[in-house]
């Protein structure tokens, strides 16, 4: 279990948006006895949550259960096989997701996941653009709960990693109480090891991919019920949890959280996880986390991956401290441009800690 909690690790450290919790809060609830390895995970995010982005999250946590970007079956199957698989072992754990909905494709698949070293297979039933729709995946497939057992327990089959899905509550006109319900019975069947259900329904005409994270309410108290009912499931809740006061929150109904966006927009946030949800050592100072990712940069650099591919996932790194809008101007300004250099990134550093930042602090008081 998780050793008390010392809020003063935390006393004097300026990260936004996370507040101090009683020890209590930061505690796994009772129904698990074991550390579950989904307790903190990042979103997969479609060209957000890439190779570089995941290795600069993992300078701020050790321990986040980080995911790739969904990769189709096709993808991976016609497509550049090693260049869709490529990831740097410095990441892990990570797992990959996958978009399909044949089971012995998507069987082929996690075996192509398993042996390049992937920590654990993710299906994803949540994606609702049209794309993902005419290719038969994605959130449509909430509505054949029967497909999708078919297709896990073919992944389950196929490798001896971990196989989780990544579901709504519900799609279009939908009762969720119902709906989901009836697609955790029918796929727990196949013996997932853990359902990651974003607490919103998906509507598959009339929005969007990004109002659809918006739009649709969130019901938090249904995923907590599914979780009260199905004790022996691993239950991950996702969807507008912006703090890790609302994760520690969450952990008390459920066994992990996933965050998104918040995640990717305020990574200082990750900075945290270690300390405060297991217990483990002090939290991550920022500048030191971007000083342990820059060997990284440095090295991709030389390999040709421009400053800007990688920079672009640091952007809100300080967000909320004197001198953030300087740094992420200066970054967005500067980074993309031909031959940009570890000194860019230098640079940008150095301007958290000048007078303009003192300034800029001034201005927006
Ligand atoms: C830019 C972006 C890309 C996304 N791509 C994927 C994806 O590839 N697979 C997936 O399952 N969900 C994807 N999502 C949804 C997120 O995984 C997550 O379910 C959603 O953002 C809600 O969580 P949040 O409120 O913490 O952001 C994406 C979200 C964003 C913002």
């Amino acid at each position: 279990m998780y050793p008390e909690f010392d809020a003063r690790k935390l006393e004097g450290v300026g990260f936004p948006g996370i507040l101090l919790l009683p020890a209590a809060m930061v505690h796994e609830p009772a129904m698990t006895a074991a550390p579950s390895p989904w307790r903190f995970c990042v979103a997969p995010m479609m060209d957000w949550t890439d190779r570089h982005c995941r290795v600069f999250h993992r300078m701020l946590s050790a321990r986040a259960l980080l995911y790739t970007e969904m990769v189709t079956t096709g993808a991976l199957i016609h497509g550049d096989r090693a260049r869709f698989l490529a990831h740097d072992p410095v990441e892990h754990p990570v797992a990959l997701q996958l978009g399909g909905s044949d089971a012995q494709e998507l069987a082929a698949c996690a075996r192509f996941g398993a042996d390049a070293g992937y920590a654990e297979i993710n299906l994803n039933v949540g994606c609702p653009s049209d794309r993902v729709q005419s290719g038969r995946f994605g959130a449509c497939l909430m509505a054949e709960p029967q497909l999708v057992a078919d297709c896990l327990a073919a992944m389950k089959a196929a490798v001896a990693i971990p196989v989780t899905v990544k579901c709504r509550i519900g799609i279009d006109g939908d009762d969720p109480h119902v709906r989901l319900r009836q697609f955790v019975e029918i796929v727990s069947q196949a013996k997932p090891d853990a359902f990651i259900i974003h607490a919103r329904k998906a509507i598959l005409k009339g929005l969007s991919p990004k109002e659809n994270r918006e739009v649709p309410p969130l019901d938090y108290a249904l995923v907590h019920a599914i979780r009260r009912e199905n004790p022996h499931l691993p239950i991950i809740i996702n969807g507008g949890i912006h703090t890790l006061e609302d994760a520690a929150l969450q952990l008390t109904h459920v066994d992990g959280v996933m965050l998104g966006r918040a995640a990717y927009q305020t990574p200082a946030i990750l900075c945290v996880v270690d300390a405060l949800l297991f217990g483990e050592g002090d939290p991550v100072q920022p500048e030191d986390g971007l000083a342990r990712f820059m060997p990284y940069v440095a090295r991709k650099l030389e390999e040709g991956v421009p400053l800007a591919a990688m920079t672009r996932h640091i952007l809100g790194l300080f967000s909320g401290r004197p001198g953030a809008r300087l740094f992420r101007r200066y970054l967005a300004e500067n980074a993309y441009k031909r031959g940009a250099g570890l000194n860019v990134l230098e640079d940008a550093l150095s301007l958290l800690s000048s007078r303009h930042a003192l300034l800029e602090m001034a201005d927006a008081s």
